[in-house]
């Protein structure tokens, strides 16, 4: 009788089971789920923990979202930090293939600037960058780092963190093991997928339609478009990987973004108000031949991560790319630059595109987002 018993049970929660399955809405195209009880699965449940702000509510998750790349889900032009009012001055980017952003240095072969985290390459390692969000005023706004510690110390998935790194007993050691767990999180595949139309185009799996190769081609063409010379299309030697980037600086002339929060944060934040200028890598060296230089973006997901530029002044591909081929011809209508010195007229601002070829440009572009259904 028992075992007649188990046996309907067992029946009867197959067909729940079942039922659910169908019901399943097709699961977000970008979670290749951590394996259980690794340090990959400790780090994600780190990175979503809203309660390790002050106040509680904002995770790195809340500017790193799965579903955009682990950008802001949100589309900010900068994201609001946990404390109410305030935000940061720049655009959340994607936290997606940063693991292959080399330690920035001077490169004597590339006569240039290269590598490093941020939109000014001031940090060098995944695990010091994610130090930094934790303890900024604009962001998750921790008195400092211990008070981190404590939370995790109390967290649910504190057992987690004792199988991997034992007992919390000295705050130093279980700051760097955090970080750990973050980093090694963010170099895992959820965040490293390379499953774009673009990478099955390169594996001979898909063809590119007839838009999208003409919009490939110009893209690559170092008399056109020229976004190649900078965004590389070509495997980057470290990793063997197509990531879009040659990790070096430029200064694209981006306009001001007169809506940026951050011209009217108090003066604590921002001393300059109306009159800032985010001078990127040349505020960082102190070196006035580089202001307005920023290290150029990967495009891997560009489609899903707007808005764009260090302050998210544009908001839609087709914007950019008008931009990039039309801001130094008169009348383009385009706002003044940010900072106006360096900007670089060689490779950006004058590309002799016509709409169809911007068009195919951003087409192109579109091939780059992750999650691709092959077949379909
Ligand atoms: C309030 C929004 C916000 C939160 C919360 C936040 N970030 Fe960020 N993140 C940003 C912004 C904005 C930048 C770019 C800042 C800059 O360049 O100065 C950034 C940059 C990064 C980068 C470097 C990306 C690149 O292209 O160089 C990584 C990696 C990153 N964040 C990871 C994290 C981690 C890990 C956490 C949690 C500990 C976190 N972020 C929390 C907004 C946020
Ligand atoms: C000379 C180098 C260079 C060339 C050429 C170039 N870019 Fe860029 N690109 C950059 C830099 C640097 C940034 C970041 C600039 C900033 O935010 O101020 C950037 C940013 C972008 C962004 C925004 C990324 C983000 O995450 O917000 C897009 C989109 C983009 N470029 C597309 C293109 C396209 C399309 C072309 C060709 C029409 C092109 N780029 C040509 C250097 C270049």
């Amino acid at each position: 009788m028992k075992k007649l018993y188990i046996i309907i049970m067992i029946f009867f929660f197959a067909i729940l089971l079942l039922l659910n399955a169908c019901k399943k809405e097709t699961p977000p195209v970008f979670i290749l789920p951590a394996p259980p009880g690794t340090k990959v699965t400790l780090g994600k449940q780190i990175f979503l923990d809203v309660n390790l702000s002050t106040p509680v509510g904002q995770s790195c998750s809340s500017c790193h979202a799965s579903s955009v790349s682990f950008s802001d889900p949100s589309h900010n032009m900068v994201s609001p930090g946990a404390a109410t009012g305030l935000a940061g001055n720049r655009n959340a980017p994607m936290a997606s293939y940063t693991m292959y952003f080399p330690p920035f240095h001077y490169s004597v072969e590339d006569t240039t600037y290269e590598g490093g985290l941020f939109w000014d390459g001031r940090v060098n390692t995944l695990e010091q960058q994610a130090m930094k969000p934790f303890v900024n005023p604009l962001e998750m706004n921790n008195p400092n780092l211990s008070t981190v510690v404590a939370k995790v110390h109390s967290a649910s998935y504190y057992p987690l963190y004792k199988k991997i790194y034992g007992e919390i007993t000295d705050t130093t050691k279980a700051i760097t093991n955090i970080m750990d767990a973050i980093a090694t999180f963010e170099r895992s595949p959820e965040l490293n997928p390379f499953t774009s139309k673009f990478d099955y185009y390169l594996a001979g799996k898909v063809s590119l339609t007839a838009q999208e190769l003409q919009g490939m081609n110009l893209f690559n063409d170092t008399l056109k478009a020229k976004c190649a010379n900078c965004h590389l299309t070509t495997p980057d030697p470290a990793s063997g990987k197509v990531l879009f980037t040659d990790f070096t600086y430029n200064s694209d002339g981006v306009p001001a973004n007169p809506y940026n929060p951050f011209y009217t944060l108090p003066v604590q934040f921002n001393a300059l108000g109306a009159n800032y200028a985010d001078l990127g890598l040349g505020g960082i060296l102190n070196d006035p031949t580089l202001t307005g230089n920023f290290r150029v973006s990967s495009l891997r997901n560009i489609a899903v991560t707007a808005p764009y530029f260090h302050n998210g002044v544009f908001g839609t591909l087709e914007e950019v790319v008008h931009f990039y081929n039309t801001r130094d011809v008169p009348g383009s209508g385009f706002a003044p630059p940010e900072v106006a010195d360096n900007i670089d007229t060689e490779e950006t601002g004058n590309q002799h595109l016509t709409a169809a070829e911007e068009a195919a440009i951003v087409a192109f572009l579109k091939t780059l987002t992750d999650g691709y259904q092959v077949g379909k």
